[in-house]
């Protein structure tokens, strides 16, 4: 492992808009990357970072010293996007001033984008699709000899499964490890499957070894990344390509089973799960192994079967509740948190309210939620009309939030009196002497440190709450 790396978030605007930038290494040349996007992409600049450092890169804070500057992009949503633009605007102003600076745009607007940032837009030097980082040496020498460079090539196999990612949070408790990659669902209004390409998975052995690896290095949770991570299985013939039913695989519960058993205080998380392909022995792996986290993230999109049809989801309301009740079945106190888009085209405020009494029905203990934004080449621009009124899908929007907000309060009144055991991560926002760290569930907690520490697994006792953090008094400590 490399040393030094730390974790700086400049800008929090949820799950899907959070941009970090790394430091560390050692080498003679500096290298600045900023991500912004899903936690797929904070994987993936770890993976760039490591690529990166081997090359004799050093990563850095100060993008005052860089000598090359990589932003790691989505294009989910038009605002997104809009970001990025504006960062990439003040990057030239820069390179004005620093003719030498390579400038390079990374991940799905890269794809998505391709020559036009390059060319009509001149906006950056290098442009590297999500498949295409093993190049950025290249990529970067190519720029050094006056060139402009372009990778955008997405592959059906790389999974950067033998790159030991270089960590954002050196010292940290938490990592992500990337078990799948692409999509193969095209939901109507996805732009991922464009960007990201084939659903492929990562051979399971290189993903224990590296959970094994994070584990010896102080690491005590790990979220097992994927657009759909149900649809994990690697077969060993093919490389995990082909899915040919006749021969030995590991599915996705298997391999939740491996990464369990390396040691019980290893905790596993999982994130995306798909409504259509969670089956009951992924709950049931869940149920048997403490250290996999009773939390489970289920988008639902839309509470309205019809809706769901055009979103193109494979399920319908009523196979998207069975699931739920198949959850609380299996896991009775998992937690569970959704994704949920207003206005999508030709939502009618009937259909709207099945998306209000199914969160109503459901509970859920987090969700995100979205306003449809169209995005170029998906089959709902290809089929469907952008229709509903902005102002429309805003106070459909701000009705959900709004209904959200105590469910959450009501899933964390029910915690108060219960005992959570919490994995400390480190001070509180607001006071010194707390810590906060997460329960199973995912709840934010916040206690008085007494004489726990970070990494550290303690027994709170929820006293207080908020919709978003559980309060509480320290027990004792689990180890
Ligand atoms: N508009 C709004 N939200 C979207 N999402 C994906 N595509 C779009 C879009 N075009 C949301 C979905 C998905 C989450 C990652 O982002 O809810 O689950
Ligand atoms: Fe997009 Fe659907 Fe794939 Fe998620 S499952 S990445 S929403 S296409």
């Amino acid at each position: 492992m490399l040393e030094n790396h730390g974790l700086n978030k400049v800008i929090d605007e949820g799950r899907q808009g959070e941009a970090i930038i790394l430091e560390g290494g050692t080498g003679s040349k500096k290298l600045y990357v900023e991500s912004y996007g899903c936690q797929m992409n904070f994987s993936d600049s770890e993976v760039v970072a490591s690529i990166m450092t081997k090359e004799g890169y050093t990563t850095t804070r100060n993008i005052d010293e860089a000598d090359v500057v990589l932003i790691n992009t989505c294009s989910i949503r038009e605002n997104a996007e809009t970001r990025v633009r504006n960062r990439l605007t003040e990057f030239k102003k820069r390179k004005a001033e620093q003719p030498n600076l390579v400038v390079g745009i990374l991940g799905c607007m890269a794809e998505r984008l391709k020559q036009a940032l390059l060319e009509e837009e001149q906006l950056v030097d290098l442009v590297a699709g999500p498949d295409a980082y093993r190049d950025l040496p290249n990529l970067i020498d190519e720029v050094g000899t006056g060139q402009r460079a372009v990778n955008v090539l997405l592959s059906r196999e790389e999974t950067y499964a033998d790159i030991s990612p270089v960590r954002m949070d050196q010292g940290g408790v938490s990592a992500f490890v990337t078990i799948t990659r692409g999509c193969d669902n095209m939901c109507s209004f996805c732009v991922v499957p464009f960007t990201r390409g084939r659903e492929r998975s990562r051979d399971p052995l290189t993903i224990v070894q590296e959970c094994k690896d994070l584990f010896a290095n102080g690491y005590r949770e790990v979220t097992l990344l994927g657009q759909n991570v149900d649809s994990y299985r690697w077969n060993m013939s093919s490389k995990g390509v082909l899915k040919d039913e006749t021969i030995p695989t590991t599915n996705f519960a298997q391999l939740m089973e491996m990464v369990a058993l390396i040691h019980p205080d290893l905790r596993i998380r999982f994130s995306t799960s798909h409504p259509k392909d969670m089956t009951d022995d992924v709950l049931e792996m869940m149920a048997k192994y403490e250290n996999i986290c009773p939390y489970i993230h289920l988008p639902v999109q839309s509470g309205n079967s019809n809706v769901l049809e055009r979103m193109n989801r494979g399920y319908s309301r009523e196979w998207y509740l069975e699931r739920i009740a198949a959850i609380k079945r299996i896991i009775p106190d998992c937690a569970i948190s959704t994704d949920i888009i207003t206005g999508f085209c030709g939502e009618t405020e009937e259909e709207h309210q099945e998306t209000v009494s199914l969160m109503r029905e459901v509970g859920y203990d987090f969700a995100y939620m979205f306003k449809y934004s169209e995005r170029p080449k998906t089959l709902a621009e290809r089929k469907f009309e952008d229709d509903v009124p902005e102002e429309v899908k805003g106070k459909r929007l701000e009705e959900i939030i709004a209904l959200q907000l105590k469910n959450a309060s009501a899933a964390h009144k029910s915690q108060v009196g219960k005992i959570a055991k919490v994995l400390v991560e480190g001070p509180s926002k607001r006071s010194a002497e707390h810590f906060s760290g997460r329960d199973g569930r995912n709840s934010k907690v916040v206690f008085p440190k007494g004489d726990s520490k970070k990494g550290q697994y303690v027994f709170v006792k929820i006293t207080d709450y908020t919709s978003a953090t559980l309060m509480g008094e320290l027990v004792n400590h689990a180890n």
